[in-house]
């Protein structure tokens, strides 16, 4: 009883200190313009600084109306816990900031929500003309839209990102991040628009969310461990794709990653892994593909340890082993002939794939087909097309 009620008196007197240090900072106070040209970075930065030293809940806010930044990196770390709550619009420069890496980044934080109905707009259409790397070895990145960096314990929910002059959103160097009811949009021919890039994360999940691009819905790249993709539409755009895995040396494991309950659209790729021709070595394992509708995909079920864009590399086999992965479920329409394809790795072959239930066609003429070399695994279920394991 004791032991109860002082408990209760340490609880009341957090909820206290939290309340009593509850502030919310609106950019309108601090002397933000919502005209959609004047740069709001500046006081951007000041608003974060000020709720960054606050101990308690604060919230930044920004209202209706479209505030243009230039980029802005919201560093900890912070006294307390920070909400950052967008109804408005961020508005990326129209210049194409041609070299940058990233426009807005949160980065070495410990508890930060991300919220609202708002959005993040890119700018990407003055800009995408500006990506020549099919020609240009040399060519330039362009900034990705949204980014975290170090961010553990965060919660992201109801955003939009559109229109990204590079990637949408990218994860990296996190743990616990959880993001839900997510809108990303860019259009089918927007050059290297990723979805969503994961690498060296921990614990990063996506519930319910919509993600259309001309690149990758997901891009799982090295370090990502424990992610799980649940209830998520992707199209158009390249599809979910763990890797390219093992172009550099360190950290290059993918483990432990479940998604389920996804439609694929119109993608090129459904699930894919992929690994580069030549490589380091490295471990892609455990992954579970469940309950996935395919919706004229291309490749709906594809590992392909070839991968060698441009021809840029030695003919060579992957040092990338492919161990322990589950289809289960997979259902719909493929709109290529081979709709199930392991060209897994001569000195790594794959090992361990499981294949339940898997029923796809081909909308074209002629049969559905597996194409398999170097992999091993099991078959239950229903098996259209006929699976290259007995
Ligand atoms: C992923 O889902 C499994 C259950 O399917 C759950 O146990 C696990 O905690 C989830 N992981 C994350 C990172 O949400
Ligand atoms: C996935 O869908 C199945 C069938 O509709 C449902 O039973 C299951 O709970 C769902 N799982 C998740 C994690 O959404």
């Amino acid at each position: 009883m004791k032991l109860r009620s002082t408990a209760l008196a340490l609880f009341v007197l957090l909820a206290s200190t939290t309340l009593i240090h509850a502030k919310d900072f609106n950019v309108n106070n601090y002397g933000a313009r919502a005209d959609g040209k004047t740069d709001n970075s500046k006081v951007l930065l000041k608003v974060w600084k000020e709720a960054c030293e606050e101990k308690g809940s604060n919230t930044i806010y920004i209202p209706a109306g479209e505030f243009m930044t230039s980029i802005v990196e919201f560093r900890g770390p912070c006294k307390g816990y920070i909400v950052f709550k967008i109804d408005g619009v961020l508005k990326a420069p129209s210049d194409p900031q041609l070299g940058k890496s990233i426009w807005v980044v949160f980065k070495g934080i410990d508890g930060l929500t991300v919220t609202g109905n708002g959005r993040f707009d890119g700018q990407g259409p003055l800009a995408w003309r500006y990506n020549d790397c099919k020609k240009n070895k040399q060519c330039k990145d362009l900034p990705n839209t949204l980014s975290f960096r170090n961010v553990n314990n965060a919660w992201v929910n109801n955003i939009k990102l559109v229109d990204s002059k590079g990637g949408q959103l990218s994860i990296n160097g996190c743990n616990n991040v959880h993001f839900e009811n997510i809108e990303i949009k860019a259009p089918e021919d927007s050059p290297n628009t990723d979805g969503v890039r994961i690498s060296a994360s921990n614990h990063i999940s996506f519930l319910r969310s919509v993600i259309g691009t001309g690149d990758d819905c997901f891009a799982l790249n090295g370090g990502s461990r424990n992610i799980n993709i649940t209830q998520v539409f992707c199209g158009p755009g390249h599809g979910i794709s763990i890797g390219s895995l093992g172009r550099v040396q360190d950290n290059e494991d993918v483990t432990n990653v479940v998604v389920q309950n996804c439609t694929l659209k119109g993608t090129n790729n459904g699930v894919r892994i992929k690994t580069w021709a030549t490589s380091y070595t490295g471990i892609a394992s455990d992954f579970t593909f469940e309950n996935i509708q395919m919706i004229n995909v291309n490749n709906p079920i594809i590992i392909d340890q070839k991968y060698c864009p441009n021809n840029a590399c030695v003919k060579a086999s992957s040092s990338i082993q492919v161990s322990n992965v589950k289809y289960k479920n997979i259902r719909g329409i493929s709109s290529s002939q081979v709709a199930v394809s392991f060209l897994c790795s001569e000195t790594k072959p794959c090992q361990k794939l499981e294949l339940t239930d898997i029923n796809l066609q081909y909308n074209g003429k002629g049969p559905v087909k597996t194409e398999c070399s170097y992999a091993n695994g099991v078959a239950f279920g229903t098996q259209k097309p006929a699976s290259c394991f007995h």
